[in-house]
């Protein structure tokens, strides 16, 4: 006979959370939301850690290089999307990976006995006046100077005068070397008032490019996500099928972290795609979606460093209405955290949790958060801003961007095509929709993240360890949400003419 769960299955709307005494020291500039993203062991320092609880989707229509610079910036991770071939996605990872918060790889120089023309047109397609020239060419060939549009007369000099003729040469440069950090760049450039600094290595090799303009850009980010090598942080989506051939391109494009993306991670495929990454690399990767505990500790025993929570709750998902599984999220989500926490108690061992999907209000990631998730996993959300890969376009007075589930046959297109048009699908589990365009990524996060610390203040807890300690929650009754929202009066602003 079938097992039956009779408790209801539920959502992150059926619960609050009640305040604690709120003290002096619980004040939202000494929140601080670092959290761990892969296993680590009792009194050791996790091996990889996010200053911002938030990662964004797997998913064609949320997360490539450009969302992944936005948000490492802002202290979270991007997981770049794997429904594309392995080329493309690796050739994302390392655009974010050279993306070194403030330090430039060069990837358009030039050789000495080029001409001014070529300058010109090379700065019409890249749009940059600043041209490194090296012996070859090529991004770390050995640097020979520097053009910029201070070294030559646009409308007087004769476009084939060569390269050589105008440049300021390397003997003439102030350059930084290998291995200075940004700040100590930084400082050169206002001592010795440049504008680009290039950075080379023992063989007048070059590495990179620092600039004046971004100079404030850095200070801008206090929460950036970086490697020892102060590139940000990326991960990246794998399947079970070709992770034999698509890991080993990512992690020599440099990606710091893999997720296996399935809608049900509760299998022997991904088994044999963690043993397969743990026998052969040393990256952390995170499994799922499970929706319970059986479900976290299969993956957790195959090797998992982190788990993913959710089936069925993301805003473009179809799956509980296509093929009848899943689970309300908060429920899922809280029994896989008992999970954790009890594995944690027997082994010393702790395996993140990343809740997945279904969140709407910011309140959610709060609630997500206290009832033990370590960090969220959104796509709406990121969906809707400016660093978002898909286009912006005006629906009647309103402007949207296009949001598509992974599981839409619109993002399983590519695989078609890859496979010889072979029709493998017969059925969707995502749709493909609109969702309204909100602006820029930083201005957004900046004030759910606000909303974040606020709440967490009013329960008493300034980090999300404590939050996930101390928090209570309640249900809340169909009724009690009706008094949740504006109620009884008549909102403004709702065309009502009047005098
Ligand atoms: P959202 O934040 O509510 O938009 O949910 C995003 C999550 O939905 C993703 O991280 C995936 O786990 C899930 N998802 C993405 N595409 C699909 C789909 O086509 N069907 C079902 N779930 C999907």
């Amino acid at each position: 006979m079938a097992k039956y769960y009779t408790e209801p299955s539920r959502t992150f709307s059926e619960f609050l959370l009640i305040p604690n005494l709120t003290e002096r020291e619980h004040t939202p500039d000494r929140v601080n939301l670092a959290t761990p993203i892969a296993k680590y062991k009792r009194g050791e320092t996790p091996k990889l850690s996010l200053h911002i609880p938030f990662s964004s989707a797997v998913m064609q229509a949320v997360s490539d290089h450009n969302m992944a610079v936005a948000l490492a910036r802002s202290g979270g991770v991007s997981f770049i999307f794997g429904s594309q071939s392995i080329e493309d996605q690796a050739d994302m990872v390392r655009k974010v990976k050279s993306f070194k918060a403030g330090f430039v790889v060069s990837r358009s120089n030039l050789t000495p006995d080029h001409t001014l023309a070529d300058v010109q047109a090379l700065k019409r397609q890249t749009g940059h006046s600043t041209v490194a020239i090296t012996d070859d060419g090529t991004p770390n060939g050995e640097l020979l100077g520097i053009v910029t549009s201070r070294d030559y007369r646009e409308s007087r000099d004769a476009p084939d005068k060569p390269i050589h003729s105008f440049m300021t040469p390397f003997a003439s440069l102030v350059c930084g070397r290998s291995g200075m950090t940004l700040p100590e760049a930084n400082d050169l450039i206002w001592e010795r008032k440049l504008n680009c600094l290039p950075i080379v290595d023992d063989n007048q090799h070059l590495e990179h490019l620092v600039f004046r303009k971004d100079y404030d850009g850095h200070k801008e980010y206090p929460l950036q996500l970086l490697d020892a090598n102060k590139s940000y942080i990326a991960g990246a989506g794998i399947n079970s099928r070709d992770y034999a051939e698509r890991v080993p391109a990512l992690v020599e494009a440099g990606a710091d972290i893999l997720v296996i993306d399935a809608s049900d991670g509760y299998s022997e495929w991904q088994r044999d795609t963690i043993a397969f990454v743990k026998a052969n690399f040393d990256i952390p990767i995170g499994a799922g979606n499970v929706v319970d505990r059986e479900g976290f500790l299969y993956l957790v025993e195959a090797g998992a460093d982190f788990v993913k929570v959710g089936i069925g709750g993301g805003s473009i998902c179809i799956t509980r209405e296509q093929k009848g599984i899943g689970r309300g999220q908060a429920s899922a989500l809280i029994e896989v955290a008992e999970a954790r926490d009890a594995y944690f108690e027997e082994t010393g061992v702790y395996v993140p949790i990343c809740s997945d999907g279904g969140i709407v209000h910011d309140y959610h990631i709060t609630l997500a958060l206290a009832m033990g998730a370590d960090f969220v996993m959104m796509g709406r959300y990121f969906a809707r801003f400016d660093e978002s890969p898909t286009r912006k376009l005006k629906v009647g007075n309103n402007f949207v961007k296009e949001f598509w589930g992974e599981g839409s046959n619109r993002a399983r297109n590519w695989q078609r095509y890859d496979s010889g048009g072979k029709e493998n699908l017969l059925f969707e589990e995502g749709v493909d929709s609109y969702v309204p365009y909100a602006g820029s990524l930083q201005e957004n996060l900046d004030k759910t993240l606000g909303k974040i610390k606020s709440t967490m203040c009013n329960c008493g807890a300034t980090s999300i360890e404590e939050l996930q300690r101390k928090a209570r929650i309640t249900l809340v009754s169909a009724t009690s949400l009706v008094e949740g929202g504006a109620h009884d009066v008549m909102i403004k602003d709702t065309g009502l003419s009047g005098e």
